[in-house]
């Protein structure tokens, strides 16, 4: 395996919640020399050097500045921290049948059927007050099998395999225990995750939670030459994780950015999501004024980067027969005129240049003329900033199932593209 898989292996297997996702990027970008920028602290005239901002702890601004942006501009890369998943809900202990059940919410567009019959563990973030009366939030993870989602026997239910569908409210409760007498106290059950994980133990009260359950089945290379890898979160980890690794490789003078948000799968609007302020604010306090901030952003371009739907070999028909991506065949380059994604001629042209200057593959998609077209950050930023756009993506199966599958060579090509387009020199703007 190569050493930019297994990290990335690593990666999917620590991070089952943005959180996580965002916490294990900072400790990697930390252990690289960048610094904490506070957002309620003042910045002044930031000088060259490397640095990081987060928000809700899901979401990170990352960029290693060089130069002056009003006359080079930043060169952005873009990437979602979150998975369609099942959350738990606020009173999150349900009784039936003599068993204690963890009552879930379904977040995002997630493929349901995929989550019944696995050993599933249960991570995010916890807040509570102290004893000292703060209010506090950490992370937490139950890095072992609590809940399971059993299926119904075929012999109770034989049509199952024919007409089997969902009811998110009456078929996803999880099973957690027996209960005879009395159910388990979930907030005891956080406390003492809470002392056990990371030694706190004055909590005075849980206040709140955003936990989500997850597949612990960890993160793998499969296929008779193990080409493919199989793993929870793939969309959109894998971007998020190569984007991060670019950003940490390259050194040079072209002020390279690196965005996660958090709550793409629900539509982006929130305060750590595309359609929040965060990357705006983020670089307007870089470039000091708003003058300098639209000459910065008249001189930028960012890279969408999210996973592309690939050809699936049982259903050639699903997509367009002359833009059919096959995983390990490089990025693909995601056009839709009607702007559910943001490629223009010229962003295309760029991505393209990159990969052929950096001999990569590159691949394109359009859906047929006769489905819909799913969406990403890349039009909602560029709609934000008037940030010039190219949305690209690995080619991926199963998206959205709780394990998902992906090419072992496109990690990479994905990673040396973006080092490309943070060095791309012939800058047209
Ligand atoms: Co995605």
């Amino acid at each position: 395996m190569t050493i930019s898989n297994e990290r990335l292996l690593k990666y999917l297997n620590r991070s089952p919640t943005p959180y996580h996702a965002v916490a294990n990027a900072l400790s990697r970008l930390k252990s690289s020399g960048y610094l904490r920028l506070d957002e309620d602290a003042e910045w002044g005239a930031i000088s060259r050097g490397k640095y990081f901002v987060t928000r809700n702890d899901s979401s990170l601004v990352a960029f290693a500045l060089s130069g002056k942006p009003e006359s080079g501009g930043f060169r952005i890369v873009g990437a979602h921290t979150d998975s369609p998943c099942l959350k738990v809900k606020p009173n999150a202990i349900s009784e039936s049948q003599g068993y204690a059940r963890l009552a879930l919410e379904v977040y995002g567009g997630a493929l349901l059927a995929p989550w019944f019959d696995r050993d599933l563990g249960l991570a995010g973030r916890v807040t509570y007050v102290d004893r000292a009366g703060h209010i506090q939030s950490n992370l937490v993870n139950f890095d072992r099998a609590i809940g399971f989602i059993p299926s119904l026997a075929i012999h109770l239910d034989r049509e199952a395999n024919e007409q089997r569908s969902i009811n998110k409210q009456n078929d996803l409760p999880a099973l957690l225990c027996r209960c005879d007498k009395k159910a388990p106290d979930f907030s005891a059950l956080l406390k003492r995750q809470l002392k056990q994980q990371s030694g706190i133990n004055d909590v005075k009260q849980i206040l709140g939670f955003e936990l989500s359950l997850y597949d612990l089945q960890p993160a793998a290379l499969v296929g008779l030459n193990e080409e493919f890898i199989a793993s929870a979160r793939l969309d959109n980890l894998l971007s998020c994780h190569a984007a991060i690794e670019a950003l940490i490789a390259t050194r040079g003078s072209h002020n390279p950015v690196v965005v996660l948000n958090d709550h793409e799968e629900v539509g982006s609007a929130s305060t750590s999501g595309a359609e929040g302020p965060l990357l705006q604010d983020t670089l307007g306090r870089i470039c000091g004024s708003d003058e300098n901030l639209k000459r910065a952003l008249s001189h930028s371009m960012l890279v969408s980067a999210d996973n592309a739907h690939g050809v699936h070999p049982n259903y050639g028909d699903k997509h367009e027969p002359e833009h059919k991506p096959l995983m390990n065949a490089g990025p693909v380059i995601k056009i839709n005129h009607n702007q559910r994604y943001a490629t223009n001629s010229e962003t295309e042209g760029i991505f393209r240049q990159i990969c052929a200057s950096n001999k990569l593959p590159v691949q394109t998609i359009v859906v047929r003329s006769d489905m819909g077209c799913g969406s990403t950050i890349g039009p909602i930023t560029a709609t934000r900033l008037g940030v010039r756009t190219v949305d690209v993506g690995v080619p991926q199966l199963g998206m959205h199932s709780v394990r998902e599958l992906a090419g072992a060579a496109d990690h990479d090509t994905l990673t040396k593209a973006l080092k490309g387009f943070f060095k791309f020199s012939p800058w047209p703007f």
